[in-house]
């Protein structure tokens, strides 16, 4: 290369000056300082943002699973008559249903046209269990929550006529047919994560969805043992997931030792724990699900994600090894995950009862009636 000569050496002095001047005129350098600066802040932002569930010097692959990874289709059988009959019930305290559920309960018509639709309003329940569960009737009207009497009735339609119960914040997939061949009743638990790192339970079982034959032995102990439950904690709880789980461990005479023991390992993709000596396809068997099929969703209001963050980067080692592989299994799948293929139902977290009366639904367009919904809704 020829060395530059005077010439070019002015000429390049020259260009920067210009540059220079132009950037002093203009302030422009202080807009690329100023660009610099948010774009670092950004990084940092997203970094400290991005999900992590575990402290930097631990491995997913150290912990196992607390459930096997989905790779079939729910467990069916071909060919014969379905245990389960095909019902779906939805409820609600009248039949104008909130417009930001509309969308979800048209999808269990859509998927499923050829099955019966009940609609139960706090109207219709009531007469239902006046007719049918007399003795529970006090119970009923002593309750103070609309929660409690949603949660209680739900037990009761499913005994009166089997079916599969969902709430109206619960969005169907698919067809459920395939869901009522092999089993008589399935209760799927809540993500495995939430109860373990939020609530420090091992396992839940969750009712905002399910499914029975009719006149199930588990469904009529629960009926019977509503009126006496007192919840450990929460007074919102008196016929919700902490009643079913304990009701659940009572049923399959599940010990305190049991209830946080991991079974042998299944054929099938059932969560880890141990669930009782009574085959789930059993005529009285109660099957407890891979959440991937029907709640596998986490709860996303806070404080959850954050609290979950903290307690697994802060002091995993503290922590008892289950919620030490719930930690592992968030930071596997995150919390904002991607349904499985298999999915029959994907539940919002609403909160439908404790949220109803906010002020989110001032902005929205008004209720509509179930009949607009599902034309062949019937209500008893
Ligand atoms: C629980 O134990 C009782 C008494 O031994 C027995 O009759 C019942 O069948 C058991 N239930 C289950 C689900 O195994
Ligand atoms: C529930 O619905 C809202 C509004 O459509 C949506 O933003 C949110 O992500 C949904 N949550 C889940 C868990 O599906």
């Amino acid at each position: 290369m020829k060395p530059l000569n005077r010439a070019s050496i002015l000429k390049w002095q020259k260009l920067l000056n210009t540059v220079y001047n132009t950037i002093k005129r203009t302030k422009l350098g202080l807009w690329v300082v100023c660009t610099i600066i948010l774009v670092l802040f950004y990084i940092i932002f997203k970094q400290w943002e991005k999900e992590s569930y575990l402290p930097p010097n631990y491995d997913v692959s150290e912990f196992k699973p607390l459930q096997p990874e989905v790779t079939e289709d729910f467990p069916t059988t071909f060919g014969e008559s379905p245990r389960i009959p095909h019902i779906i019930h939805q409820t609600y305290k009248d039949t104008l249903i909130p417009h930001k559920f509309v969308r979800y309960v048209k999808t269990f018509a859509k998927y499923n046209p050829n099955w019966k639709y009940y609609f139960w309003t706090d109207e219709s329940a009531r007469k239902l269990i006046a007719e049918r569960h007399p003795d529970f009737l006090s119970t009923w009207d002593n309750y103070r929550s609309g929660l409690n009497k949603a949660d209680a009735l739900r037990y009761i339609v499913l005994y009166e006529f089997g079916g599969i119960y969902a709430d109206i914040d619960v969005e169907n997939m698919r067809s459920l047919d395939r869901a009522t061949m092999k089993y008589t009743c399935i209760f799927p638990p809540e993500p495995l994560e939430q109860a373990i790192l939020r609530l420090r339970l091992h396992y839940l079982i969750n009712n905002a969805i399910m499914m029975c034959r009719p006149k199930h032995p588990f469904l009529k102990q629960m009926i019977s043992a509503l009126p006496h439950f007192r919840p450990m904690a929460d007074p919102i709880d008196l016929a919700g997931p902490s009643f079913v789980t304990s009701q659940f461990l009572l049923y399959n005479n599940i010990t305190g030792d049991q209830y946080s023991s991991e079974k042998e390992p299944g054929t099938d993709s059932s969560p880890y724990f141990y669930s009782g000596s009574l085959s789930s396809a059993h005529e009285n068997g109660v099957y407890v699900p891979n959440t991937r099929y029907f709640l596998d969703t986490l709860d996303t209001h806070e404080p959850g994600p954050r609290m979950y963050q903290k307690m697994c980067t802060n002091s995993l080692e503290k922590l008892p090894l289950y919620q030490q592989r719930a930690c592992a299994d968030l930071q596997r799948r995150g919390i904002h995950r991607q349904s499985s293929k298999y999915v029959f139902t994907i539940h919002n977290w609403s909160q439908t009862y404790t949220k109803q009366e906010g002020l989110d639904h001032l902005s929205e367009p008004g209720p509509v009636d179930i009949h607009l919904i599902v034309p062949h809704a019937e209500i008893y």
